[in-house]
């Protein structure tokens, strides 16, 4: 889907730089498919916004006067502004930078010097997320849900298949920028519900694991790497390897994601909800380790909620069995036997146990 479509009137997307060759650059890669209006200011941005009504606005974040962050505020403090989607365009690529512009609502960054094709698919993408986002919010007015009670989660047909066409619109952003099926490719369910049931066979976290709603947690699970949506494509695609600052940011994915879940959440107005609170845990912690040298707390062993630690195995065995562009696939044998090295530093003994009765499914968990 794309503002090109025929019959259908052109999306509208609004630039504002005050650099007169960025604006130029910039519209000269999007007007074959989109309606495209530069303008040089934050000011002209605000007085232009009623009359245009963009569907989605790229934003530099270094301008005179109002700078982007300034403008961003007053956009998402709008009701009548809050839900277009903000690319930020900026020359920097630092963390705080990142963390700050999501705070205040961006949804993607794009790089100066920009790359004409990079820019168009990161726009077509966000304006298919926020149709798909649209979409969903309008089949909640149908149905009429009340306030705190949404459960995300399919309850029906098509509560589920909304839900699934929300969670492959962002897989196909994540795939566009080269990092594979990274959703709803539906290894990561099937291998979490493996280890769940061995735990529980051998009744360990039983008082956790009673609670679970496992189709909800497997579901959630497939979204623990969401927060590399804001890693630059420099470092996600990097063959070689990264260096300690570029490791750094790569890190920010897990509170990152944690952050875009909090903001969905609070979107879809199911804060709280169970579904949230497991991809919550699962995104934020799947990078901790048994022995406490993991990220982004340096947790120990079970001070590590148990989604991460879960999270910590599968994640590590789906990165080794997988082509990543830094490297090949490994055998399984190979995975599962670094998997049970790991046992007691990197991941969770009574985990890992599980896991060596359960590996051969693991193996197949690719096969419906
Ligand atoms: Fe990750």
């Amino acid at each position: 889907m794309n503002g090109s479509d025929s019959g259908k009137e052109k999306k509208r997307i609004m630039i504002v730089d005050d650099n007169v060759t960025n604006l130029m650059f910039a519209k000269t890669s999007l007007s074959d498919i989109y309606d495209v209006f530069t303008v040089p200011s934050a000011a002209k941005l605000f007085a232009l916004l009623p009359d245009i009504s963009p569907h989605l606005i790229l934003l530099d974040v270094t301008m005179p006067e109002m700078d982007g962050y300034e403008a961003i505020k007053i956009l998402k403090s709008d009701s009548r502004w809050e839900e277009i989607p903000v690319i930020f365009l900026t020359a920097s690529s630092s963390g705080k930078d990142y963390s700050e512009g999501l705070t205040l609502g961006a949804e993607d960054f794009i790089y100066k010097p920009f790359q004409p094709e990079l820019m168009l698919k990161r726009v077509e993408n966000l304006l298919e997320l926020a149709e798909a986002k649209k979409s969903i919010k309008r089949q909640k007015e149908l149905l009429g849900e009340a306030k705190h009670s949404y459960q995300p989660i399919p309850q029906d047909d098509t509560s589920r298949k909304l839900a699934i066409g929300f969670l492959s619109t962002l897989s196909d952003y994540l795939e566009n920028r080269g990092m594979g099926p990274v959703l709803l490719a539906g290894r990561t369910e099937k291998r979490l519900a493996f280890l769940v049931k061995g735990l529980i066979q051998k009744h360990h976290y039983e008082s956790t694991l009673d609670s679970w709603d496992l189709s909800l947690a497997g579901f959630a699970a497939e979204l623990h790497d969401l927060g590399k949506v804001f890693v630059p494509d420099s470092i996600l695609l990097k063959r070689g390897r990264l260096t300690a600052e570029e490791f750094d940011q790569m890190k920010l994915h897990t509170t990152m994601g944690a952050g875009l879940i909090d903001r969905s959440a609070l979107q879809s107005e199911a804060e709280g909800s169970e579904f949230w609170r497991y991809a919550r845990l699962f995104a934020l912690y799947h990078h901790e380790k048994w022995d406490g040298t993991g990220y982004p707390d340096g947790r120990k062993d079970n001070d590590i909620p148990l989604e991460g630690r879960l999270m910590a195995l599968i994640n590590v065995y789906d990165a080794l069995v997988s082509v990543r562009p830094y490297k090949k696939a490994f055998p399984h044998d190979y995975a599962v036997r670094i998997i049970l090295e790991g046992r007691g530093s990197h991941f969770d003994p009574k985990i890992v146990d599980v896991f060596k009765e359960v590996s051969e499914k693991f193996q197949n968990s690719d096969i419906e």
